[in-house]
């Protein structure tokens, strides 16, 4: 048998009470009885009561017990027993119990700290409950999505992280200089590259860290985030925004059905999810416009001298936070907006034949104040079309003679669309803020650690 199999995990303990078990992790909390200690015990699979009984252990154990501190790291062995007063329903009846580091003076005690001071040492924050139950509901949500696309068809494909153009506009690069090449940027998204891997598979997606230099504080923005990409053949706008509704109600049920303790941890109202089935919500932009106008949400446009004005919304403008909200106030499953101005969106996108000024674009806005967690489109596939785009963006048509190459050799309808990691995640566990949803969070001030 492996050697890691040897010992057992908190995870494993409902099959194996009455059995005698080794346990090797860290001290969470210690309560002192006198001859009677509860050390709350966790091994990263999960957290657990250990019980340590003065007449049941050695003196010398008892001793190494007395000085535990939290978080240092210990190995024990005792009885599993099932209690339903224990945290979790199982506590471990400690005979042996060994410290290997005794840590002092940790930093993050059970007292309240600012969100400030856990960022700085999010190294160690990582560790506590609710990091702990949502880092678990991430790696559930990025499971799902394999597990969905993987099951469909869908072939995965890693696009670069160096490029050599934008995707996502240019106000938002991040740039660097690439060796006697000249400039290059982080990548923004993988969708010109997952369209021309759709061209060689039919169906793919890419997933991974894309970056935006967005001067943004909002409580939805990092300037590094991950993003899942599909891209199929032959989809139009229609097949997308199903792809897109299909794959979202996989995820919340996937993460209902697998995290069920980790939404207990977090505090989430799971009824709230249960009704994230389709059908979704399906309005249009200028039906969205509408509902903000109805509802008296205005436009606070920038003035040149820095001050402000605030308008009624007009039809064209892109839609900020507070029209976000007022148009899920009326919703609570999420909500697809399709067709918006073309002028608002990328270049790539494909315009409505019955009605240019439209791009065949979608967003997906979650409930509970989620707000977008998901934009694609149908793709432009006409050479001479895309060509005329790049030009009226300025882009450097060089840069995208490859890109081009897609229209010219087999060209064929197509959409993708790409699904905002974090988003989703903040989303489904309720998390206040996108930064207490990926591990290392960089953002406008943060970069440590
Ligand atoms: O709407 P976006 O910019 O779309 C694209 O990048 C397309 N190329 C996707 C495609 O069609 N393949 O970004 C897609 C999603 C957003 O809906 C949002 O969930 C997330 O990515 N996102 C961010 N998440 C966190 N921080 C940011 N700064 C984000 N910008 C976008
Ligand atoms: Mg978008």
């Amino acid at each position: 048998m492996s050697r890691y199999l040897t010992y057992q995990r908190v995870s494993d303990l409902p099959k194996l009470v009455g059995k005698e078990v080794e346990l090797r992790g860290w001290i969470a909390d210690k309560t002192d009885k006198g001859r009677l200690y509860f050390l709350r015990f966790r091994d990263g699979s999960g957290f657990c009561q250990c019980v340590v009984f003065q007449p049941n252990v050695t003196p010398e154990t008892f001793a190494a017990v007395r000085e535990v501190t939290q978080e240092s790291s210990v190995v024990l062995r005792g009885i599993v027993r099932q209690d339903a007063r224990a945290p979790g329903g199982y506590e471990v009846d400690v005979r042996e119990f060994r410290i290997l580091q005794r840590a002092q003076g940790y930093p993050i005690t059970p007292k309240e700290h600012g969100v400030e001071f856990l960022l700085e040492h999010r190294h160690l924050w990582l560790r506590s409950p609710r990091q702990h139950a949502i880092m678990r509901v991430r790696a559930a949500v990025i499971r799902a999505i394999c597990d969905f696309l993987d099951s469909r068809g869908f072939v995965r494909i890693d696009a670069p992280i160096l490029t050599a153009s934008a995707c996502e506009g240019t106000t938002t690069l991040f740039e660097l200089e690439y060796f006697d090449l000249g400039k290059a940027y982080l990548s923004q998204s993988g969708q010109l590259y997952a369209e021309a891997a759709a061209m060689a598979h039919g169906r793919v997606y890419t997933l991974g860290p894309t970056f935006r230099a967005e001067r943004s504080k909002t409580r939805r923005h990092l300037t590094e985030f991950w993003m899942v990409e599909p891209e199929a053949a032959f989809f139009d706008l229609e097949d997308d925004m199903d792809l897109a509704e299909d794959l979202v109600e996989y995820i919340v049920r996937y993460v209902l059905e697998h995290c069920e303790a980790e939404l207990h941890t977090l505090g989430r109202d799971v009824r709230k999810l249960e009704r994230v089935r389709r059908p979704f919500h399906r309005i249009s932009y200028t039906e969205a416009v509408e509902i903000i106008r109805r509802k008296g949400v205005k436009l606070h446009r920038k003035l040149p001298d820095g001050g402000e004005v605030l308008e009624d919304f007009p039809w064209g403008e892109d839609f900020g936070a507070p029209q976000e909200e007022a148009i899920m106030e009326e919703f609570e499953k999420p909500c697809i907006i399709h067709r918006y101005p073309a002028a608002v969106k990328a270049f790539y996108m494909k315009r409505d034949p019955d009605n240019p000024e439209l791009a065949l674009a979608m967003d997906m806005l979650a409930p509970e104040g989620g707000g977008e967690i998901i934009g694609g489109s149908q793709r432009e596939d006409d050479y001479d079309t895309l060509l005329q785009r790049l030009h009226e963006h300025n882009l450097p048509v060089e840069a995208f003679q490859w890109y081009l190459d897609l229209r010219r050799y087999g060209s064929v309808p197509h959409s993708g669309f790409g699904l905002g990691i974090e988003r989703t995640v903040k989303w489904i566990t309720g998390a206040q803020h996108i930064r207490e949803v990926i591990p290392f969070p960089r953002m406008l001030y943060r970069i440590v650690p």
